[in-house]
Formats: C-alpha cells, sequence, structure tokens
C-alpha cells in the first residue's frame, strides 16, 4: 500500500474543485486505502483527495477515540441533503494548514447522501464531530479550506506560518 504526499497550502491544487465520481470500482477502493493509510500516518481524522492531488469527490474519515477500534469510513460524491439553522463554532485544524487551529461556526446538524465503500447510496445524519468533519471535508471538495472562513489576516498569517515551517523542515 503506497502512503501518498499531502498538499499543504498555498499548494494551487487545494483550490480546485472536484469532480464526481462514476463508479465505484476496485481502482477507487485502492485510492480510498491508500488516502486512509496516509491519514492514519499523518495523524489526522479526515482527508479528501484532493489533498493527495486527485479531484475526485471521495473523502475518508474515522473518528474513532485512541482508545478505541479504528472506524474507518468512506464518501463518495457526498450532498448536505439539509442543514440545521443552529450552527456550532468548533476548533478545526486540517492536514493541509499544519499546526494551525482556529474556531470556525458551521450548521450543527446536517442530512448526508453519500455512496459508500462498496458503492451503496446512504442516508444519514450527522451532528456532534461527525458534522463538523463531513462539512470540513465536503469543503475540500470545493476547494475551500477551513482558514477561507477566517478573517483574511488570520487567513494570511496562516499560510505564511506554514511557508515558514516547510522551509524549516
Ligand atoms: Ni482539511
Amino acid at each position: 500500500m503506497a502512503l501518498r504526499e499531502i498538499l499543504v497550502v498555498p499548494h494551487p491544487v487545494l483550490k480546485q474543485v472536484s469532480q464526481p465520481v462514476a463508479v465505484v470500482d476496485d481502482e477507487l477502493r485502492t485510492l480510498m486505502d491508500e488516502m486512509l493509510e496516509t491519514m492514519y500516518e499523518a495523524p489526522g481524522i479526515g482527508l479528501a483527495a484532493i489533498q493527495v492531488g486527485v479531484p475526485k469527490r471521495v473523502i475518508v474519515m474515522d473518528l474513532a477515540r485512541q482508545d478505541e477500534e479504528p472506524q474507518p469510513r468512506f464518501f463518495v460524491n457526498p450532498e448536505i441533503l439539509w442543514a440545521s439553522e443552529e450552527t456550532a463554532p468548533y476548533e478545526e485544524g486540517c492536514l493541509s494548514v499544519p499546526d494551525i487551529y482556529d474556531e470556525v461556526e458551521r450548521p450543527a446538524k446536517v442530512k448526508l447522501r453519500y455512496l459508500n465503500y462498496q458503492g451503496e447510496q446512504i442516508e444519514e445524519d450527522a451532528e456532534g464531530l461527525f458534522a463538523v468533519c463531513i462539512q470540513h471535508e465536503m469543503d475540500h471538495l470545493e476547494g475551500v479550506l477551513f482558514i477561507d472562513h477566517l478573517s483574511r489576516l488570520k487567513r494570511e498569517q496562516a499560510i505564511k506560518k506554514v511557508k515558514k515551517q516547510v522551509k524549516a523542515a
């Protein structure tokens, strides 16, 4: 299994809009497996395909706590069918914006539709960390990063900080 390289800001590919997947086949499952391994290795709790340079509407996630068994989840062509008017703040981070954390306000609950690892269509309600994470990852599919929800000043500071880290590495 190959680990993929995670792109970081300000890589222009992260701003691309990802394209729908036509069919969930073994080739796509290999991509999802590799994304999951890359996410675990990072480590992180969610990863969108565009973060490894693949502009497809694919997300992997695992929200299990460290003392729990892994609970890998796969979302292909996810859509938000409904979002609550109630919002909730959460201190977000992103593997493409390493070591930067800031509060983002999003709908507290959403209803989702997506294809799973087997290509079956699922409808599911999300709240709490799951709601935060799926909305954060779905933003990636539109070329949007969590820092795009912050003020311009905070966004520019974040990118500057990441550039400095990359240079120092
Ligand atoms: Ni992210």
